[in-house]
């Protein structure tokens, strides 16, 4: 790519770190308003012009969410790869970028992996730009600006679609910018000079609730009402009463229960090229049983659904460890072919703001028997008392049956986004 026009604040980006006495810039608000592109090349253009044998941090939620959102974009500018010799050692997360004697080298980070931050405790930092910084332990990212303190002329990067108003980012950098001796500029999607009206237009359809008044609005907002709006006001548009005759795989996924919660199973199927997803069984069970119970009842789910569907891979609750080392024996002796795996239960915001996508692409149905889910769809609001984004969890509503299908469908939203 080129940057053959750039906007009125694209512009501030590439300007402000040659003759601003300001230490810092913060970029945040709407999703594809241009600011991690211009970010990292202003990022480099300034390394390179006011430091030679200098070491820099690239930080982003994972070293992996890096390399796809920044290295790869950034051997594909042209205005970058036109001047400088660019090189990517992923061995080492590394990234030199060389011209006429000058020499920087930029490693790159994971602010959630554990690795990360302990190789950022020793190193010494000329500059450090944190892409999606509200995704970071503060931990982390306060640990890597410490690494920058002894360095004359360090400048620091940040930027961010916002989250909730109670955020530390918010509340320690935006709104103590000038306290901190940072320049913030707010995106909104039209500040990215490429994108047409209609481009505008499919990404705003994108999103709803709240993820549309943070992601396309760009504001920091708390997450209030019910979660899954669309659903709950049409809920008849998202039911099936036919089984679906497209399905290529599906996954169970389960939520143990105990202490007033329910033991809740989903089977998930996806049909062909990852267009749809069904949820096509359910299994739900409100009582105190014994495991040896619970053992049958889950196998006779499993092997309900396999009678039906291609189903050989289960995501169970990962803190149950007990439970699903009997299970895996309960499975072992009925010798059926069923993977247990452990649920990989990332963060909710993250799994509920990809359901709210497939919901809003019309990518998403429930089999009409499966009352439960759906009710518990209908139903789930957010905890407006709750200083981060959570479901209201108090005995009323069926956290326990959406648990389960995040369960099923975590292993496979990097493939549903990309189809
Ligand atoms: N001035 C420009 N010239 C050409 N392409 C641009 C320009 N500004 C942005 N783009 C393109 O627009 C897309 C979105 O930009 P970018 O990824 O930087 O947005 P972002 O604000 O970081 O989005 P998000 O918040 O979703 O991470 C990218 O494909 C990028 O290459
Ligand atoms: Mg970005």
């Amino acid at each position: 790519m080129t940057f053959s026009v750039l906007s009125p604040k694209q512009k501030i980006i590439f300007k402000w770190c040659y003759n601003s006495d300001k230490t810092a810039i913060i970029c945040d608000g709407a999703v594809r308003s241009g600011k991690t592109v211009c970010m990292i090349t202003s990022f480099i253009l300034w390394a390179m012009k006011c430091f030679n044998g200098g070491i820099f941090g690239i930080c982003g939620k994972t070293v992996r969410s890096v390399e796809r959102n920044i290295i790869s974009p950034l051997m594909d500018i042209a205005d970058i790869n036109a001047y400088f010799k660019v090189n990517y050692l992923r061995s080492r997360n590394l990234l030199t970028v060389e011209n006429c004697g000058v020499k920087n080298s930029f490693y790159i980070f994971g602010g959630r992996d554990e690795s990360s931050y302990m190789l950022i405790q020793g190193i010494t930092l000329s500059g450090v730009l944190f892409d999606e910084v509200a995704l970071m332990p503060r931990s982390f990212v306060e640990q890597a600006i410490t690494r920058t303190l002894s360095v004359e002329n360090a400048k620091l990067w940040f930027n961010c679609n916002p989250d909730n108003q109670f955020h530390w980012f918010y509340n320690e950098w935006i709104k103590k910018a000038d306290e901190k001796n940072a320049l913030h500029l707010h995106f909104l999607m039209s500040d990215n000079p490429i994108l047409t009206k209609k481009q505008l237009e499919n990404a705003e359809r994108q999103f709803t609730g709240v993820f549309h008044d943070r992601y396309i609005k760009g504001l920091w907002i708390s997450a209030e009402g019910v979660i899954y709006k669309d659903f709950a006001d049409n809920t008849e548009r998202y039911i099936l009463d036919k089984f679906p005759d497209d399905i290529i795989q599906c996954n169970i996924g389960f939520d143990f229960g105990g202490n007033g919660s329910a033991h809740a199973g989903i089977c998930t199927g996806f049909s062909k090229r990852l267009q749809k997803v069904i949820i096509l069984e359910e299994f739900y069970l409100k009582e105190i049983v014994s495991p040896a119970r619970l053992e049958s009842e889950i196998i006779n789910f499993v092997r309900k659904c396999q009678s039906r569907f291609p189903v050989f891979d289960g995501y169970f609750d990962s803190a149950e460890t007990t439970l699903i080392k009997g299970l895996k024996t309960a499975f072992a002796k009925e010798r059926m072919s069923f993977n247990i795996h452990n649920a990989r239960k990332s963060p909710i915001t993250d799994r509920i703001s990809f359901t709210n996508l497939i919901m809003s692409q019309g990518r998403f149905f429930i089999m009409k028997n499966c009352r439960h889910v759906i009710e518990a769809f209908r139903s789930a609001v957010w905890d407006s008392k709750s200083p981060c984004d959570k479901r209201l969890d108090d005995g009323n509503y069926n956290i326990d049956s959406l648990d389960a299908f995040e369960y099923s469908i975590e292993p496979m939203i990097n493939d549903l986004i990309e189809s």
